[in-house]
């Protein structure tokens, strides 16, 4: 099994970070006060689905189901037995109903993919079922990921499902991009955002990871997935688990799939801008790009090595960590550009970065070079 779905978090207690959503949902169980839509927000890999999945397991929990906190049951002695409040608290993980989930084979959630379906058979026959009663469980659960990418059709279909929940449906939609959704169906969602993960709460998932898997990395090298995995603990774990596969742990071959891009390669590109060759660079992001390493990932690689060299140029460079024989040969480029060059080039790649719609995806990238090198019209 793939080491990320291998330590996919099974309670709310084991998710790192996300301190705010977990508070509040296990609040919400504990006091059986839980919603009836949730809209999960944040950026890739930082526990969404893993939360949504959570929560179905706990609602529909066998374990659960029969405990009623102390307070409601000395409440109903005043009342009636009627108004016990079913409460719930983390999932068990090990009742026929939590183990279903894991194997994603319980019948009463359901898991829809907007982004592959696009939606609307998916949301008609959610709209159709959703009307019976669960099965086995308490509740109907339907998780629908990258929900943004619904369709307006599928949207509106929802929409009428979303105005009137039957009491044993909860529906959790989990999106990338909320800005994309309808605020019809956000006003009607109770809303949690899901923060990027930090370099330190990356580095413990890790440790526990190489840890459980019997291997011991250095923390120089946890700290260096950490810094590449742009937040998401998925990227930290698939990153961690390219390196565990290597025969051969030493310090290049880890560097190496750490970089994507030499350091040798990136001078060389840098070289290129620094004679204001805008043909030679174009050539080599382009033999970059068919080697197989993505223009947004030379993008990236070039502007954190430029941010070095900016750094290198001013003198500040103790901060960074860096290799020495790398200090000496930025130290050396340095002095074929300008500060205000440099500047120039880092901003020129950060905007190229943020156009990742690009119907030509290195285009951005070859627009900065461009920019760079030709000479600036003048009006
Ligand atoms: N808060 C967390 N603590 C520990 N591990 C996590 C956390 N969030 C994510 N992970 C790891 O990342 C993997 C992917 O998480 P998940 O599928 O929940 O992300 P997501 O937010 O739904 O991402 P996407 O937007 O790409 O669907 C998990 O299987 C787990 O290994
Ligand atoms: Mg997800
Ligand atoms: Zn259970």
């Amino acid at each position: 099994m793939v080491l990320y779905r291998k330590y996919r978090p099974q309670k709310l207690q084991d998710l790192i970070g996300q301190d705010h959503v977990k508070k509040t949902i296990l609040a919400q169980l504990e006091s059986g006060k839980t919603s009836h839509a949730y809209l999960f927000t944040g950026p890739k890999g930082t526990g969404k689905t893993t939360t949504a999945r959570i929560l179905a397991k706990a609602v529909n929990c066998t374990a659960n189901r029969l405990t009623t906190n102390a307070k409601s049951k000395k409440a109903s002695l005043s009342r009636s037995t009627l108004d016990v409040q079913q409460t719930f608290s983390e999932p068990c993980n090990q009742c026929s109903s939590c183990l279903a989930i894991l194997k994603d084979a319980n019948i009463d959630v359901m898991e829809i993919d907007a982004a592959s379906t696009r939606g609307i058979d998916d949301i008609r026959n959610l709209r159709e079922s959703i009307k019976l009663v669960p099965v086995t469980g308490r509740f109907k659960v339907y998780i629908v990921d990258e929900a943004h990418m619904l369709t307006n059709e599928a949207f509106n279909a929802f929409l009428k499902t979303l105005e009137e929940p039957p009491q044993h449906a909860i529906f959790i939609l989990a999106t990338t991009a909320p800005e994309k959704m309808p605020a019809t169906i956000v006003s009607r969602c109770q809303v949690f955002n899901f923060f990027p993960a930090t370099h330190a709460q990356i580095t413990e998932v890790l440790e526990k990871i190489a840890k459980a898997e019997g291997r011991d990395l250095d923390n120089e090298f946890l700290t260096k997935i950490a810094a590449k995995s742009e937040g998401s603990y998925r990227d930290a774990v698939v990153l961690l688990e390219k390196i565990l596969a290597q025969e051969n742990l030493d310090e290049k071959t880890i560097t190496e799939l750490l970089t994507g891009v030499d350091f040798e390669v990136l001078t060389r590109f840098a070289q290129n801008l620094a004679e204001k060759n805008a043909k030679g660079s174009i050539v080599m992001l382009n033999d970059l790009v068919v080697q197989g390493v993505p223009a947004q990932v030379v993008n990236s690689e070039f502007t954190t090595f430029l941010r070095n060299l900016l750094f290198v140029k001013v003198g500040v460079h103790n901060s960074l960590d860096l290799q020495a024989d790398n200090i000496n040969a930025l130290s050396k480029l340095a002095e074929k550009f300008t500060q205000g060059e440099i500047l120039e080039l880092i901003r020129l790649f950060e905007q190229a970065a943020a156009q990742k719609n690009s119907p030509v995806a290195q285009l951005p990238t070859e627009l900065a070079i461009a920019q760079f090198c030709l000479p600036k019209d003048k009006e």
